[in-house]
């Protein structure tokens, strides 16, 4: 059913009166917004209306036994909804809000729709100065899971959000760019396993926690590992249309193996690894300087949508560092590309001879 949208663009910093009163009254009403937080843009309504939690997986296509995450205003609104530990408190009054969301067993609380079922709950308090003031004003929980369709890359600007949304939900949020570009940290506290690498570090996590978490291949993006554990991990994720393959190699040979391929891929990478591309044919998306690892995870789901624009057959990525925010976006990586990475010439052509 096409839906009219009125879509309020704010500065994220200060957000109007007139979009917080639009967006909460909206949620109030069991209707859904879609919203910029700190990590992604998120599509949420009212944790306590079901109906209204039941239309965010008939809007996204979302499988039903993949929960959504409950944002709070918060710790005195997550203790409403979980059960913590006292040491847990401590250290997320520590961290929160911001880019952790953590997962406990449940109070019996909240419908079927938001936890698909399970006895635990997925809670996170958003360090984004808009939806806080949505959660005051209301005084309501927001479940909402990222802004995109399922499958497809999350949104990390207003314009994503626009182009998956437009048409779909009443009230659209535009306030630019988001500040990570990258989901957040999914940790479960009962078990201190990583279930999703995100936004908040794992070194992040051992500073507020005092221990190391667990982190194994479910956080590396295995596929194998993708159990009951997390629901949502056994999905295809964050994927383009145009098939994407992660390049692994020493960057000093990218312009060798891809310049066979000019006209047919695109390259997405730093820009200083863009720039050994120049005068090869070969089109670039580049992600910003090398060392600025945060910036260029910033954009790497606005590249992979671009992509999708381009008249290519094919994307090839840059992989990055493993640790840091690095080690989150390899996990996305190894999602959006279906686990096809190469070091070498015969690598891709391989690859290439598959699609
Ligand atoms: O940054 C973010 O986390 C964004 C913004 C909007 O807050 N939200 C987001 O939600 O990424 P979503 O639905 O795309 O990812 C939530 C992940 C899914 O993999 C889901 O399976 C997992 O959290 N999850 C939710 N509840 C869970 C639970 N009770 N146990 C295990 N995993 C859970
Ligand atoms: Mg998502």
């Amino acid at each position: 059913m096409k839906v009219k949208t009125q879509v309020y663009r704010i500065d994220s910093g200060k957000p109007s009166e007139k979009a917080v009163n639009a967006a909460s009254e909206a949620i109030i009403d069991g209707k859904l917004v879609v919203f910029p937080t700190e990590t992604v843009y998120g599509i949420g309504a009212n944790a306590f209306s079901d109906a209204a939690c039941r239309e965010i997986y008939i809007v996204k296509g979302r499988a039903p036994d993949n929960p959504l995450i409950v944002h709070v205003y918060g710790i005195e609104e997550a203790l409403r909804l979980g059960r913590f530990r006292n040491r847990d408190i401590c250290a997320l009054e520590k961290v929160w809000p911001g880019p952790l969301t953590v997962i406990v067993n449940g109070r019996g609380v909240l419908p079927d729709s938001v936890t698909a079922g399970l006895d635990s709950v997925a809670i996170r308090c958003p360090d984004s100065s808009f939806i806080r003031k949505v959660m005051k004003k209301t005084a309501l929980p927001i479940a909402a899971p990222s802004a995109n369709i399922s499958t497809k890359p999350s949104s990390t600007k207003g314009e994503h959000a626009i182009g998956y949304f437009k048409g779909k939900v009443p009230v659209i949020i535009d306030g630019g760019e988001s500040d990570y570009g990258i989901e957040s940290t999914v940790l479960d506290l009962r078990s201190f396993r990583v279930l999703r690498p995100g936004a908040f570090t794992v070194e992040q996590i051992e500073h507020a926690f005092g221990r190391k978490p667990i982190l194994g291949r479910l956080a590396e993006g295995s596929r194998s590992a993708a159990t009951m554990i997390s629901p949502g991990t056994k999905y295809r994720h964050y994927s383009p249309e145009k098939p994407l393959f992660v390049y692994e190699g020493g960057i000093g040979s990218i312009n060798g193996i891809l310049g066979k391929f000019a006209g047919r891929a695109a390259f997405i990478g730093s820009d200083e690894s863009c720039r050994l591309l120049r005068g090869s044919q070969v089109k670039t998306i580049s992600l910003g300087p090398s060392r600025s690892i945060r910036k260029r995870v910033h954009r790497m789901f606005g590249s992979l949508i671009e992509l999708d624009s381009m008249d290519v057959s094919f994307g090839v990525i840059e992989s990055f560092p493993k640790d840091g925010i690095g080690y989150a976006a390899m996990n996305r990586l190894k999602k959006a590309s279906d686990h096809r990475s190469f070091k070498d010439s015969e690598g891709l052509q391989k690859l290439v001879r598959n699609i």
